[in-house]
């Protein structure tokens, strides 16, 4: 989540840095499904099966006892559903879950997933959350409770596996933990204000004119289905130029 924080917050400082990220993510080539199931699908589904159950085991006490820590329990469970629910929804709308042509053509892509097409990154990117205002405030509201989830778990976890054991280790690993969870947060409201103020056509025309160089020079293997306009998203544009997708 943190080098994929870091990774979208590229989208502030331009075209062409967040799609040089995306190339080269990318230039994995098959290994990337491997790497996206192993390191990321799974361990994260096995995280969140084990954390419904711990949660169906554990009582809150917050109406008996008001006190912060008391608190944090209750809010590292309800932060832990919004996330799983967030995560869920959010690979399904921009990447679609799974890469095969009759779940994208007949499944993903008609119910207004796999929006996002890694060779046009930061454009369908911008188009996927322009869409509606709603889009930004669900991703606020789900960075939110990752970002909380993982900056708490980190600290209780520290305290279970006794890395920080005193009261002055605890506190000072709980400002630590503190910082990293507000960097983050602060980091992923940058990437969500850089695609919402993304020009959709400019970037468009920047990331088209990359491709052609990268693929003419082979460092970028052609490869249409990775670009914008491919599959059931038809993309029309308007009498002023402006790119408008429909579904
Ligand atoms: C700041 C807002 C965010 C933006 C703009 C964003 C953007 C993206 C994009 C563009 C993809 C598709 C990658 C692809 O198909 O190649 C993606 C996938 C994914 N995102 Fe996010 N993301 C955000 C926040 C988060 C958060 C908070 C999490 C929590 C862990 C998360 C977890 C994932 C996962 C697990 C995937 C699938 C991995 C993959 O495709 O390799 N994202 N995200």
């Amino acid at each position: 989540m943190c080098v994929h924080l870091l990774t979208n917050s590229l989208t502030g400082w331009g075209v062409e840095p967040f799609q040089n990220a995306v190339y080269q993510i990318h230039s994995l080539g098959p290994v990337l499904p491997l790497i996206e199931w192993g390191f990321i699908f799974l361990p994260i589904l096995f995280h969140g099966i084990l954390g419904v159950v711990i949660i169906r085991s554990g009582r809150s006490n917050v109406k008996h006892y008001g006190y912060s820590a008391n608190w944090r329990y209750a809010m590292q469970r309800a932060s832990g559903m919004v996330a799983l629910i967030f995560i869920f929804a959010h690979v399904f709308h921009l990447h679609g879950w799974f890469h095969v042509e009759p779940w994208l053509k007949y499944v993903a892509e008609p119910l207004g997933g796999a929006q996002f097409k890694p060779y046009n990154a930061n454009s369908t990117l911008a188009q996927a959350f322009q869409v509606s205002w709603l889009i930004p405030i669900l991703y606020v509201t789900g960075v939110a409770a990752c970002v909380f989830h993982f900056a708490n778990g980190l600290w209780t976890m520290g305290i279970t596996w006794g890395v920080w054991i005193s009261p002055k280790a605890q506190s000072r690993a709980g400002a630590l933990c503190s910082g990293l969870g507000v960097g983050l947060f602060v980091v992923g409201l940058g990437a969500i204000v850089g695609v919402e103020t993304t020009d959709v056509n400019e970037a468009r025309q920047v990331e088209n004119r990359m491709y052609e160089e990268r693929t003419k020079d082979g460092s970028v293997l052609p490869n249409p289905e990775k670009l914008s306009g491919h599959g059931s998203t038809k993309e029309v544009v308007d009498a002023e130029g402006a790119i408008e997708a429909r579904y």
